[in-house]
């Protein structure tokens, strides 16, 4: 009979093999999770795992099966000033190891990297289409904290003549666009920073989680990230013009790993600037510049929470739609050891 074998998958130190194993595993989860998704190419999974920034800290665990990888579990916390009670989990096993006590056994060494770090609370999401992952967070008695939407536009179906309206209709003799294209400029960072602060205005329903503060070192190593990981940023944002200030701004990601699918990250107008369509004009003029510029683009992704009214009405105009949903589960340390201790597997 072929061992079983939990060990730390480390990708600073890992062989190539071990990474052909790690990525055949990665890419069943994935046909799982997005089945109309083409597998990630080794590269792009190398890259991947070896991109995440110093602040970030990751520890990842595998089981091996002979030379094959059936579940992994990551442990993850930021070390920042912001939210240092929280860690963030994601235990997966391939469908036909479940129910063996797998995820048990990742989420003990998960809970031992909490004890250590002192973090309270431990959160995850999981994907709606694959009960098991609500049935695990209820065992552990994990209550849902948020839920959220991947929403989907196919670029196909775009309303052109709704782009140019909410272009034309900006205010354009108060406010300008502008655009940065892959790293921020070093002489703006500083109002980056404070830029930023506007997605604290988020919806977290009952995520127990506190105001994000990015720092200029931070940005900095996120960029190196993306660089490591060849993914492009691009960055529009509005200034108003009497007083400088920037009022708001949109993000999205390509890689050409996955060159037909642009993700949008974040969209923030700060309170009070909203109301005069500042949001529709930066969304409008992204997706023009993607048009024009990527051609190859034929969808585009985002992560909408259910609550967040504004948003998702700006985006379901725009012609996006639900493609799948999540929960964010969170549930206290003291609970995931009362549950380990009581159902030792
Ligand atoms: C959720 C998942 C990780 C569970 O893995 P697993 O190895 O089957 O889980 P375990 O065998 O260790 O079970 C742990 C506990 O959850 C319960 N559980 C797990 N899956 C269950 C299911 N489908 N229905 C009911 N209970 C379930 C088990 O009965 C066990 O309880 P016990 O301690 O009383 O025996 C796995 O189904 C998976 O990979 N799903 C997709 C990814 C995902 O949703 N991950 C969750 C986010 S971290």
């Amino acid at each position: 009979m072929k061992a079983f074998e939990i060990k730390a998958f480390d990708p600073q130190v890992a062989s190539q093999a071990e990474f052909e194993a790690y990525n055949d595993f990665a890419n069943r989860i994935q046909a799982e999770e997005w089945p109309e998704d083409p597998p990630s190419q080794l590269e792009e999974t190398i890259r991947e795992l070896r991109a995440t920034p110093p602040f970030v800290v990751r520890q990842r665990w595998v089981v091996w099966h002979d030379n094959e990888i059936v579940a992994q579990g990551i442990a993850t916390f930021r070390r920042t000033e912001d939210n240092q009670h929280l860690l963030w989990f994601d235990i997966a096993v391939l469908p036909e190891m479940r129910r063996q006590g797998w995820a048990k056994r990742l989420l003990k060494l998960i809970a031992d990297v909490a004890q250590q770090e002192k973090r309270r609370l431990l959160m995850t999401s999981t994907d709606s289409a694959i009960p098991a992952g609500e049935a695990f967070m209820r065992r552990l008695g994990a209550r849902p904290g948020q839920v959220s939407l991947t929403n989907q536009l196919n670029l196909a179906e775009l309303d052109r003549e709704l782009l140019r309206r909410w272009q034309e209709r900006a205010p354009k003799d108060e406010f300008e666009l502008g655009l940065w294209e892959g790293p921020y400029p070093e002489e703006e960072l500083d109002a980056i920073v404070k830029l930023r602060e506007v997605m604290n205005t988020e919806p977290r329903d009952n995520l127990e989680i506190e105001d994000v503060h990015w720092t200029r070192e931070q940005l900095r190593q996120i960029e190196a990230s993306l660089a490591e990981q060849k993914t492009e940023r691009w960055t529009m944002y509005v200034r108003e013009k009497k007083t400088g200030n920037l009022a708001g701004y949109t993000e999205v990601f390509w890689s050409p790993f996955e060159p037909e699918t642009l993700y949008q990250g974040d969209t923030g107008v700060f309170p009070e600037y909203r109301g005069h369509g500042l949001g529709k004009w930066l969304k409008a003029a992204m997706l023009e510049k993607v048009l024009r510029d990527r051609p190859q683009v034929k969808r585009v992704r985002t992560g909408n929470a259910t609550s967040n009214a504004s948003m998702l009405k700006i985006n379901y105009e725009l012609g996006f739609r639900p493609y799948k949903q999540w929960t964010t589960w969170q549930v206290e340390l003291e609970k995931v050891l009362e549950y380990l201790r009581s159902s030792p597997g």
